[in-house]
């Protein structure tokens, strides 16, 4: 097997049963805020894009999911692997673009094509990227190959029941705007971001401990921002306020935590070849310019940033002119209060009026009354701010999920009193009657199990509030906090209150 890194999350495997196209990313996403890094502009993509014979996009974020790339360089009959998600937006997107070839597969089951064998794991829980995320196992018969994207799947053994994994690629930077645009003193961000950082970390290494590979690459991240308005992102930001931890910096880290893992440095171009326990790595950059981009990072984002200035400008001009207040106020109205009437679960899991203001509109969306209108003075525990120029571009694209647009674009600043709220997050995402209705039925089947375990002198419900994780694998607990370690959510057992975000609380009790 020989894995190519086209930057991000993208792969190119060839195997000894075809060859497949992974997350073919380059074009700037997010009203033109996330670039990959390095920059894999100069690959040749539209030799990957005529020599694949599948192509696999994880999700619709639009850091996996390009469609101009798709578009212009991806050969439409190629044979697409598709994870079972549960709405087909996916698929339709593809299909946009001129697809026609498609693979159905079942989550978690193995399917064998002309000798090579797929098994996709699709996660569809409201909190698994634009409500559905997935990762890849392929095996040719010679290696296994493990690409887990941004999934965070849950069930390792049966992963690792498909096959004792060889090439590991690993999720291990930030792809989140937490805490980065909150109005927070810079103190509590930056121990907001030392955290964030710790624990994407440690979720890296649980996994990397539990799947046991041959081989790991770093995969997947970190994005890097060239628009002057975000270039403090990058990285770690200035003084330790961001959480977009580089390749280097995680091996550097890694290495120290687990000296005995065989970790590799995968950049655009790299050429990986794992065969049992050796790896042949030939990389495209010298080590000279590996040496500039990462140790000389701000000049080569700089320098990344002068080249990318016409692509900036391009997705500037292509945004929608800012709307009248009534005219915002009534295309917000007449789009989201239908949503909102049928949003229950959402609507009390938030439990408030929450605030927006577009530019200097300020519009509130009251769940409890399940009306959009304009501010009148009330105190709201949520607040987001935007430019009027996002705000309308997202209506006149009839954009549907705002975090896989405006959030994760990070152009706009959050405020709120008291913890973070999943179902506010939730709503932004599912501005579809389609996507509410799947989110509604989801939290109605996910109803608490009843079954309890026993942890540390505690009885605590088996599954975690949050997206069901078996808490008898990953609960830990600590005085009377118990951390879910797969997304770090923190529940206060004595009280049984969830200290990550409202509205989920655990089942708990001290054993006598
Ligand atoms: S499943 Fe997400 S924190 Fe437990």
């Amino acid at each position: 097997m020989r894995v190519t890194g086209l930057g991000h999350a993208g792969l190119f495997i060839e195997t000894a049963a075809g060859s497949v196209l992974c997350d073919p990313w380059v074009n700037p996403a997010f009203f033109g805020s996330w670039f990959p890094f390095p920059d894999n502009t100069d690959l040749d993509w539209a030799h990957y894009g005529r020599a694949a014979d599948y192509l696999y996009v994880s999700h619709l974020h639009r850091d996996h999911f390009d469609a101009e790339n798709l578009r212009r360089n991806v050969r439409k009959d190629v044979t697409v692997l598709l994870p079972a998600f549960a709405t087909d937006e996916l698929e339709r997107e593809l299909r946009a673009l001129g697809f026609t070839n498609f693979l159905h597969t079942r989550s978690g089951t193995p399917v064998e094509r002309d000798g090579l064998r797929i098994m996709i794991t699709a996660l569809t829980g409201p909190g698994d990227g634009p409500i559905g995320d997935s990762a890849l196992s392929l095996d040719d018969g010679r290696s296994v190959l493990l690409n887990q994207n941004d999934a965070h799947p849950l069930d390792i053994a049966a992963i690792r029941d498909f096959g004792e994994v060889d090439a590991y690629f690993v999720q291990f930077s930030g792809a989140i705007w937490y805490p980065m645009v909150y109005q927070l003193p810079h103190s509590a961000k930056k121990e907001f971001a030392a955290r964030k950082r710790q624990g994407q970390f440690d979720r890296a290494l649980r996994y990397i401990d539990a799947v046991e590979a041959k081989h790991v690459f770093p995969n997947a991240g970190p994005p890097c921002f060239l628009d002057d308005e975000l270039f403090e992102h990058n990285g770690t930001g200035r003084d330790g306020e961001s959480i977009f931890v580089d390749q280097l910096e995680f091996l550097r880290q890694l290495g120290r935590a687990r000296p005995e893992v065989a970790a590799h440095l995968l950049l655009p171009g790299t050429v990986a070849e794992p065969e049992s326990t050796a790896c042949k790595l030939s990389h495209r950059y010298t080590e000279m310019e590996i040496e500039r981009v990462f140790g000389e990072k701000r000049a080569y984002l700089r320098d990344f940033a002068a080249r990318q200035q016409p692509a900036l400008a391009a997705e500037r001009a292509s945004r929608a002119p800012a709307l009248p207040r009534e005219r915002l106020l009534s295309e917000l109205k007449q789009w989201w209060e239908p949503l909102l009437t049928r949003a229950d679960r959402i609507c009390a899991g938030v439990g408030g009026p929450a605030r927006l203001d577009v530019g200097d509109v300020p519009i509130v969306i009251d769940f409890p009354a399940r009306e959009v209108r304009l501010w009148d003075g009330e105190r709201c525990r949520y607040t987001l701010s935007t430019s009027a120029d996002l705000v309308a571009t997202n209506i006149a694209r009839r954009e549907v999920d705002w975090s896989n647009s405006l959030l994760l674009s990070m152009r706009f600043t959050a405020s709120r009193i008291g913890p973070y709220n999943e179902f506010l997050y939730v709503f932004f995402k599912c501005l579809s009657m389609e996507r509410i209705e799947y989110v509604e039925n989801y939290y109605d089947s996910c109803q608490d199990d009843g079954q309890d375990i026993e942890l540390d002198g505690w009885r605590v419900q088996r599954r975690c509030p949050h997206l069901r994780a078996d808490l008898e694998r990953f609960g830990q607990i600590e005085g009377e906090v118990l951390t879910c370690t797969l997304h770090g959510w923190r529940y206060d057992l004595s009280t049984g209150r969830c200290l990550t975000s409202d509205g989920h609380d655990i089942r708990a009790s001290a054993v006598s």
